[in-house]
């Protein structure tokens, strides 16, 4: 039987403070860990056939972290995409950031808006929300719909006027380090989505992991083809 992969994977990335307090280090020295390990979490999702990858990278809450913590984070992301520009374009990779720019550096900015543009016309995506709420997300629609003149909105409308409008819905979430929560994560875009949540730390989620959700997301999905 053919494999039932699931099309858009969303991962919380949780547990990289606690990856490095087990160990005695700084939780930033866990943010740099969790950071190397999207880069084998991605691939190994695009190898199993996944179309479209959705991180929870900063939430509009996770500003309320010590400075020195936020300003950590965002180095991280500049460095992820300089360093992930080649994979992107070697692999033909779409990246997309969603989520609020206005409060990101414009250094920041600027080399996601070049690399978003760079790689525009590829397939598979990955999709890094920073800055990102599904309430702000879906506040800012409705208001993006008033501001059209609509008086009365379709779910399309809705649909069009998130961060999202041009993906698929979520299939699969995968939250890491025992929490089971969305905590404000794509909540429109996984109204249907499998969610599956596992102890292991977001730094240590390894291609095994993975695997297993996989197989997981595949035994939901054949239980219900039986119905
Ligand atoms: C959650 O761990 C992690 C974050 C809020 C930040 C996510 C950032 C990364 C994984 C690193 C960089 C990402 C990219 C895309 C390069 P936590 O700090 O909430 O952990 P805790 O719950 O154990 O404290």
């Amino acid at each position: 039987m053919e494999k039932i992969i699931p099309r858009h994977v969303g991962f919380i990335m949780d547990g990289n403070g606690r990856w490095a307090k087990k160990r005695g280090m700084p939780r930033n020295f866990g943010h740099k860990k969790g950071a190397d390990n999207v880069e084998k979490v991605v691939s190994h999702c695009f190898e199993k056939g996944v179309e479209c990858i959705s991180l929870y990278a900063f939430s509009t809450e996770n500003w309320g972290r010590p400075e020195e913590e936020v300003s950590k984070i965002m180095e991280l992301f500049y460095d992820f995409l300089l360093k992930y520009t080649k994979t992107l374009t070697d692999n033909g990779i779409r990246l997309k950031i969603s989520g609020d720019k206005t409060k990101l550096s414009k250094k920041l900015i600027d080399l996601a808006e070049s690399r978003e543009e760079l790689t525009k016309n590829y397939k598979k995506v990955l999709n890094l929300a920073i800055n990102y709420g599904s309430r702000q997300e879906l506040t800012s629609a409705v208001n993006t719909l008033i501001a059209s003149g609509k008086t009365s909105v379709t779910e399309e409308d809705v649909k069009s006027a998130l961060y999202t409008f041009d993906l698929p819905d979520i299939d699969l979430v995968i939250r890491t380090s025992g929490e089971s929560r969305l905590s404000n994560f794509f909540l429109w875009q996984s109204a249907y989505a499998e969610l599956y949540f596992t102890p292991v730390l977001w730094p240590d989620l390894s291609s095994s992991d993975i695997d297993e959700a996989f197989s997981w997301y595949e035994s939901r999905n054949r239980r219900f083809g039986k119905l």
